[in-house]
This record gives structure tokens, C-alpha cells and sequence, in this order.
């Protein structure tokens, strides 16, 4: 398997241009299905979207790429069981679920695949699509069977503002017979993305970036066009890298009131940046504060870039505390930071990160998408070379991730086996 390696301790300079957000995209390619002709702007080039291409190919869409656009024509789709080989390459095959369920009334898929960081439940997408009038077979093994005569509007409270719920809820709704709300519902950037899509192809829904959605159902969805907006964790990514080892390292391309509770965390740290209409400007930071971090739903702070501002506090003089609380085993990335000379100690929900500390190259594998970009920072800061394996989850995420960081100045290069 390939593997990443860095020689570190490079300056960073110049600038890293963010691509279109993941857990945006891997949404609006599902959705793309209960329409006729859309087209998708800014498409990153990760592997979760080659994953969902597949899909795609599997149920008979056509779709072509114009640079970052996709164009995707969905006459000749044909509806298909969703099989393990497609369903376990990513987390987001499962939105398939909504828009199958929505276009046909009818969908089989196997469990979803994704990173494993903690339990992953998705009981209330379940739930949600049996108020609607659904049914859930679970005889058949591997297969999930939903089916519905009819779909029809539904009050949904869910117990949690999870983004995969309200999303797949989303899909099923907005082709469903009367009004669906959901209440408690996830307003992450990505949802507004999606709804923004979803309305363009002619659904009703009001209440874009709150909790409270309120679905008119519609009988059919025509065309739709949307750019898909820039990957707020990817961008957060290479910040941490330019306040690493930046002079004057500038993140273009991003839309920094989608990253507040992270700046609020940097500013705290005393880090240098400076923020711009759509950019921010990073420069190595020394005498950094310890920091308590809470990770929360959004506008809080993401769970994503929990892992990435854990290399980050290894820089700082004295003892940062990380609570993760959105998922049960999120601090994989731990352990190979230690070998590599940090001091983190993992207490249940929580992690002290005892610095400053001066790490060291050493080879390390990534456990799941988040923690390996936490491996890139530490193998940008380390003295010597990090080698770095399991990259696959890395690319599930980070578009074109050698060629952003080898533009500005990094030491870092595939290596085949
Ligand atoms: N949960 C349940 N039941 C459900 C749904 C969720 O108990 O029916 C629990 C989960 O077990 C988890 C928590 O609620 O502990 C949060 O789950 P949520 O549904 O909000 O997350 P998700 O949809 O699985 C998406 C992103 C994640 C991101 C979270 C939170 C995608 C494809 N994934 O996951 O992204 O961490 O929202 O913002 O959009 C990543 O990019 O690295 C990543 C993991």
C-alpha cells in the first residue's frame, strides 16, 4: 500500500487553495438522483467522491466531468440493491437511503462503510423513515429493505442534531406526500449546501441553518445547479500547518465565518493569523497558551478538527485539555503522536496534552481520516523524516493533498510499495 512520506521542519510560504467541502459533496452526489440534469461545481478530487461515482455507474446514471464540474443525467437510472462491494467504500453511501426511498419508494443497501471513531448508529434515520410511513426488513442478511406504499409528511424531533439523520431525512422529504418537519435538526454549513441544491431542483423547504426544517413535499424535482462550498475542516487543516511552520502561508479560497469557534481557540492560543474576506494569512507562532477545547455540534467546535489542533497543542507551554463528545473513540491519533515525543494522556472522554514537546520522524499509520491529518501536521513539524502508512483514509478527504503542501514549500512525496 502507498505511503506518505515528509522530511519536516520545512518553512511553509505562499498559498494553499481549499477545495470543494467532502461532507458537502458526498451529500449533493446522492441528492443529484432525485432530479433529471444538475450540474455540481467545485467537486474535490478525493476518493469518496470515485466512490460514489461507482455508485452511480452500478445504478445506471450517466454523469461526465467538465474540470470541477459534474454533470450528472439520471433517464436511464435504473433502481438497484446497493451491495457490501459499494456500500462499505464510505459513510455517505447510506444517504442513499433517502434518495432512493424518495425517487422509488422502495430501497435495498448494505451497512455503510467510513472511519471508525466510535459507534456510528444511524437508529434515527431509521425511525425518521417509518414515520413517514416506511418499513424496515432486516431478514435478509446485509440488507437493509425500506419500503413505503406511500411516503408521507411526518413530525420528526431528532434526539440529536446528527447531520447524517437530517440529511437522509432531507432526501426522503422533499418527494413525500404533505408537509415533513424536523425538529432538533443538524445546521452545519454542508446542510445549507445541500438544501440550497435541493431547492434549486424545484423543493420547498424553509429553515435553512436552524434546527427547525419545514418540508413541503413536491411530486417531482427537475434540473439544479450548485458550487459546492469550500471544506471548512480542510481549511482549518492547513491553518494549523501555516501557525506550525507558515511565513506568510495564506489559506485562499475559504469562508471564514464557518470556522469562528476554531478561531476563537486560535486567537485564545495567542496564534498569529489574520483573517481576510476570503483567506487567512498564518505565520509560525511561538510562546502558544494551553487551551481547553469541547468539541460540539456547529456553530461549536468541530469534532473535525479536534485531532488536527491536538498536534498544534503539543506547541503550547503547559497542559491543554480536548473533550470529545460527538463520537467514543476519536484519539487513535494519540499514540503515534507519543511515539513520535508527545506527552498525551487519554482519559475517557478527554486527552491532556502535556507540552511543549519536540517530536521526532518516525513511521506512524493513520487509523481513520482526521487522525492522519493530525500525522501530516506532526510529520510537518518533526525533526527528520515521518513516514506515514494507511494513507487511504487521508485520501478519502484531502484533494490533492501532496501537490497543495509540495507547492508551498513541504518536503512530502507518495511512495509506492
Ligand atoms: N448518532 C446516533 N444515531 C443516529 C445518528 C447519529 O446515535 O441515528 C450519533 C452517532 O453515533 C455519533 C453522533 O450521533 O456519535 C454524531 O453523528 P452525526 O450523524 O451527526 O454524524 P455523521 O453524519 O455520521 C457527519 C460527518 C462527519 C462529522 C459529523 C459531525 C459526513 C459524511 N460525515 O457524520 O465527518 O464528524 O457529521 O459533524 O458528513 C469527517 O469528515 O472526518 C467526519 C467523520
Amino acid at each position: 500500500m502507498d505511503k506518505i512520506k515528509v522530511i519536516g521542519e520545512q518553512i511553509l510560504s505562499g498559498k494553499i487553495h481549499i477545495s470543494g467541502s467532502k461532507n458537502s459533496v458526498v451529500s449533493l452526489i446522492p441528492a443529484a438522483i432525485l432530479s433529471d440534469n444538475v450540474v455540481i461545481e467545485k467537486v474535490p478530487n478525493i476518493s469518496d467522491v470515485k466512490n460514489l461515482e461507482l455508485i452511480l455507474d452500478y445504478l445506471n446514471v450517466s454523469y461526465k466531468f467538465d474540470n470541477d464540474s459534474l454533470f450528472i443525467n439520471t433517464s436511464d437510472m435504473i433502481n438497484k440493491d446497493i451491495t457490501s462491494f459499494y456500500s462499505t467504500k464510505l459513510r455517505a453511501s447510506y444517504y442513499f437511503m433517502g434518495a432512493l426511498l424518495g425517487k422509488y419508494k422502495k430501497v435495498r443497501i448494505s451497512l455503510p462503510g467510513g472511519c471508525e471513531i466510535g459507534r456510528r448508529a444511524f437508529d434515527f434515520h431509521l425511525k425518521g423513515f417509518e414515520k413517514m410511513g416506511a418499513t424496515i426488513d432486516t431478514s435478509e442478511k446485509d440488507i437493509f429493505e425500506i419500503k413505503a406504499d406511500r411516503l408521507v409528511g411526518a413530525d420528526i424531533h431528532l434526539p440529536f442534531p446528527s447531520v447524517g439523520a437530517t440529511v437522509n431525512l432531507l432526501l426522503a422529504a422533499v418527494l413525500a406526500e404533505g408537509e415533513t418537519t424536523i425538529n432538533n435538526a443538524a445546521s452545519e454549513p454542508e446542510i445549507g449546501n445541500l438544501i440550497e441544491f435541493l431547492i434549486s431542483m424545484g423543493a420547498k423547504i424553509e429553515g435553512k441553518d436552524t434546527n427547525y426544517l419545514r418540508i413541503e413535499g413536491v411530486s417531482n424535482l427537475s434540473g439544479g445547479s450548485i458550487k459546492v462550498i469550500p471544506d471548512r475542516i480542510e481549511a482549518g487543516t492547513y491553518i494549523l500547518a501555516g501557525i506550525m511552520n507558515g511565513d506568510n502561508l495564506e489559506i485562499c479560497d475559504i469562508r471564514p465565518d464557518h470556522l469562528t469557534s476554531f478561531f476563537d481557540k486560535l486567537s485564545e492560543m495567542g496564534a498569529s493569523f489574520e483573517i481576510k474576506e476570503n483567506s487567512v494569512i498564518t505565520n509560525k507562532s511561538i510562546h502558544l497558551k494551553p487551551v481547553n477545547i469541547v468539541t460540539e455540534v456547529y456553530p461549536g467546535f468541530a469534532t473535525d478538527l479536534q485531532q488536527p489542533i491536538t498536534t498544534l497543542l503539543l506547541m503550547c507551554n503547559g497542559v491543554s485539555t480536548v473533550k470529545e463528545t460527538i463520537y467514543e473513540n476519536r484519539f487513535q491519533n494519540t499514540k503515534y503522536l507519543n511515539e513520535m515525543g508527545a506527552d498525551i494522556k487519554v482519559d475517557g472522554d478527554t486527552i491532556y496534552v502535556n507540552g511543549p514537546t519536540k517530536l521526532n520522524g518516525k513511521v506512524v499509520r493513520t487509523s481513520d481520516l482526521r487522525a492522519g491529518a493530525a500525522l501530516i501536521l506532526a510529520a510537518l513539524s518533526a525533526h527528520g523524516e515521518t513516514t506515514i502508512t494507511d494513507i487511504r483514509h487521508l485520501l478519502r478527504g484531502y484533494s490533492d493533498l501532496i501537490s497543495k503542501l509540495s507547492n508551498v514549500g513541504a518536503k512530502i512525496w507518495l511512495e509506492n510499495e
